[in-house]
């Protein structure tokens, strides 16, 4: 049988890897874009450069003519677009930039595909960033859109103008409305990494303390591996439609802190209040502070997803609990200092 091919953009990131692995194991072929940039950036994808099924091609999907020249040459059945300036704190920093990147970026893939081939089937990879302000107790397919954020509001568009190319141009272009989804491989500066990293480092004297913002947001976390079945069952659907993947828990930042320091087996005790709030160790070393700096302009207080629909439809659970997800990333961090 002849093999399905994949093209995937943003292969070099978190769910890039995890996608990439999952799709490698199903026989597909899998294309994957890289960007230039001064240092290697295929650190997490070096595992499948030596592999036949594998193939890597520079492109940006804010460059319209790499996204055609690579459609043509590679002829996908599926493409996947990963690719994101995927910092909701940075996206304040840099606007302009986030939204050509996570808005225009779509849309000229979705022109690219319509002008070239218009039965490659599309993922866009949504967030539940775009639920922003909310006032529902769990966020479903139905909740209205209200985003925090330049990163939230210009994946509404890219949401919006996905759906748009479905209805006007019987395109199968579908959304993926992800939960925030974690991993060993998670990026440095999201903060389950920072905590793990920096709690793990802490414990064996290798760093003096770890600063964080605010602690009281709360987030319905899951596991990448878990997360990319799900947007590969989206794919494989006949209908092209949209799909809130989510855990239904929702924990603060200070509970994760408190879950990797018992799994860690460190003793903390929480004082004061506000930006004053530290934690200490069983020393009364402060080993936790907070900075205003890590605040952001507006804050998406609250997320919990509602995944009925995907469990109902696409047949998807999540096996993964948060306490397995803080396990495996801690084991991680103690394997590269050598303490596993
Ligand atoms: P990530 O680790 O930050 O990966 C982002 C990927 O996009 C990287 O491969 C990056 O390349 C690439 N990229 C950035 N700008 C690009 C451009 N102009 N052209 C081509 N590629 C570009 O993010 P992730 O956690 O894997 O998330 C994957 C996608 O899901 C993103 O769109 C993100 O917004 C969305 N999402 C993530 C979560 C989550 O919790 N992880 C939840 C909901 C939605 P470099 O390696 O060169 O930077
Ligand atoms: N990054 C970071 N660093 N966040 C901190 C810190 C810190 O030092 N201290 C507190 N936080 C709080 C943030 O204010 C936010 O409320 C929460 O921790 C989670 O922040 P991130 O881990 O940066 O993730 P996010 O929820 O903003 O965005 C992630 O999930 C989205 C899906 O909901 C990203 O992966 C997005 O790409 C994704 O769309």
């Amino acid at each position: 049988m002849k093999k399905k091919i994949a093209l995937i953009f943003g292969v070099t990131g978190q769910d890039g890897y995890y996608l990439t692995k999952l799709l490698l194991k199903k026989n597909y072929i899998v294309h994957g874009v890289k960007r230039r940039s001064s240092s290697v950036p295929t650190k997490r994808i070096d595992i499948f450069l030596n592999q036949r099924n594998f193939k890597l091609h520079y492109g940006d999907i804010t460059d319209f003519s790499s996204i055609q020249s690579l459609i043509k040459k590679v002829k996908p059945k599926e493409i996947y677009n990963l690719a994101a300036q995927s910092h909701v704190g940075v996206s304040f920093y840099t606007p302009l930039y986030t939204a050509n990147v996570n808005a225009i970026g779509v849309l000229a893939i979705l022109e690219a595909i319509k002008n070239s081939n218009n039965k490659i089937k599309f993922y866009q990879a949504g967030t539940s960033e775009m639920f922003g302000k909310v006032r529902e107790k769990k966020q479903n397919e139905k909740t209205n859109f209200n985003p925090q954020s330049p990163y939230g509001a210009a994946k509404v568009f890219a949401h919006q103008i996905t759906k748009n190319y479905r209805d006007a141009y019987n395109m199968f272009a579908s959304n993926g409305i992800l939960f925030n989804h974690e991993s060993p491989i998670r990026g440095e500066n999201f903060v389950t990494k920072k905590i793990i990293s920096s709690l793990t480092k802490i414990k064996y004297g290798m760093q003096k303390n770890l600063v964080l913002g605010n602690l009281y947001a709360k987030r319905d976390w899951g596991h990448a591996k878990d997360y990319v079945e799900a947007i590969y069952k989206i794919v494989q659907k006949k209908k092209a439609d949209d799909y809130v993947i989510s855990t239904g828990r929702d924990y603060t930042i200070k509970e994760f802190v408190n879950k990797t320091a018992k799994i860690l087996k460190m003793k903390l005790k929480w004082k004061g209040k506000g930006l004053h709030e530290t934690a200490v160790d069983e020393n009364n070393k402060i080993i936790i502070s907070i900075d205003k700096k890590y605040f952001r302009p507006l804050e998406v207080d609250y997320l919990r997803g509602n995944s009925y629909k995907a469990k109902k439809e696409l047949g998807w659970k999540t096996n993964l609990s948060i306490d397995d997800i803080i396990k495996e990333m801690v084991d991680f961090e103690l394997r590269i200092i050598n303490k596993l």
